[in-house]
């Protein structure tokens, strides 16, 4: 119900590059996890976008309704308010900017300057109520094989090669025992976007992980990094192992096809006349010094 929504500053009165550099400025804290923010900015901007029904088309990046307990307190959310609460310093330094556009334009900002391909922003999202917040259960668990991950990204409307690019997002960060009950990275450098992920999946041995916590998988070779079911899926389920064949060899085609799938979700459900043109988002070493 649009008439619940507040109207925000249009988006043309903000200057999307400023408030892109502000938070690349604060990514880094070496007291925090693996000395950036990065990774967990990208799960929120998944988690934020990632609740889209193309039945309903409710759900989706526009709302920011995780500011809200129902959506906020969801399990699979847990964690998130490090990501919610570090954007706040933005937030107030640009006040204009809507929760909804933040917190996407985060994820890009995260991404680029960790090391991705440049990713198409659009602003122009309305922060919702409470009432707008999403059911719990839209979000995949870990926990599940690949036809529990067909069945949440299909609801969101992407194909198996969109599940497999956006997946690659496992190259960043970690799972947290304290958020998820879920330990340790996917790869040895986790602040660092790449085609790891797959290259790893398919080069290690993985074996399930003895421990008291919930089913995972650990590499043979030095137990250090971590596999979820729905990971493995990709290796092991036919429809996703050709796409995660091509990007573990290929990281161009994984950049390009990452781009094109994460700009489509951040994008979900958001009524295309509320969105501005594309945004050039330059990556600040690609800026003029
Ligand atoms: C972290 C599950 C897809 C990005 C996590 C964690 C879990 C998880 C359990 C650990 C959370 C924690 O304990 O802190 C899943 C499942 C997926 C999925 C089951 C699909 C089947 C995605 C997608 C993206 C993404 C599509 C982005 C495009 C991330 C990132 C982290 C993460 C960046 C690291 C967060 C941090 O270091 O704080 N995911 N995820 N995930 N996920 Fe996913």
């Amino acid at each position: 119900d649009n008439r619940s929504v507040k109207d925000a500053a249009s988006p043309q009165q903000v200057d999307y590059q400023k408030v892109y550099n502000a938070i690349a400025d604060i990514l880094e804290d070496e007291n925090y996890d693996d000395g950036s923010y990065g990774p967990v900015l990208v799960r929120l901007a998944w988690h934020a976008s990632g609740t889209y029904d193309k039945e309903s088309g409710n759900g989706g990046s526009n709302g920011a309704t995780m500011r809200f307990a129902p959506e906020a307190n969801h399990g699979a959310n847990a964690g998130l308010e490090h990501a919610r609460n570090r954007l706040e310093i933005v937030k107030k330094k640009f006040p204009e900017i809507t929760y909804s556009d933040l917190w996407t334009l985060a994820g890009v900002c995260a991404i680029q300057e960790m090391g991705g391909p440049y990713i198409p922003w659009r602003a122009g999202r309305k922060d919702g109520n409470v009432e707008n917040c999403t059911p719990d259960g839209r979000l995949p668990d870990g926990d599940k094989g690949a036809d529990h991950v067909r069945k949440i990204f299909y609801r969101m409307g992407f194909n198996d090669q969109e599940i497999v690019a956006l997946s690659g997002a496992h190259a960043l960060g970690r799972c947290h025992v304290d958020r998820s009950g879920f330990d340790g990275p996917w790869q040895y450098a986790p602040t660092t976007f790449s085609n790891e992920y797959y290259r790893l999946l398919e080069d290690e041995k993985w074996q399930e992980r003895k421990w008291k916590g919930p089913p995972q998988f650990e590499n043979k070779s030095d137990k250090s990094l971590m596999m979820l079911r729905t990971d493995m899926a990709l290796m092991t389920d036919k429809g996703f192992r050709q796409y995660t064949d091509k990007y573990a060899k290929d990281e161009n085609a994984f950049f390009s096809d990452f781009s094109k799938a994460f700009s489509k979700l951040i994008h979900l459900g958001v009524p295309t006349a509320q969105l501005s043109e594309p945004v050039p988002l330059k990556k600040i070493e690609d800026q003029a010094p």
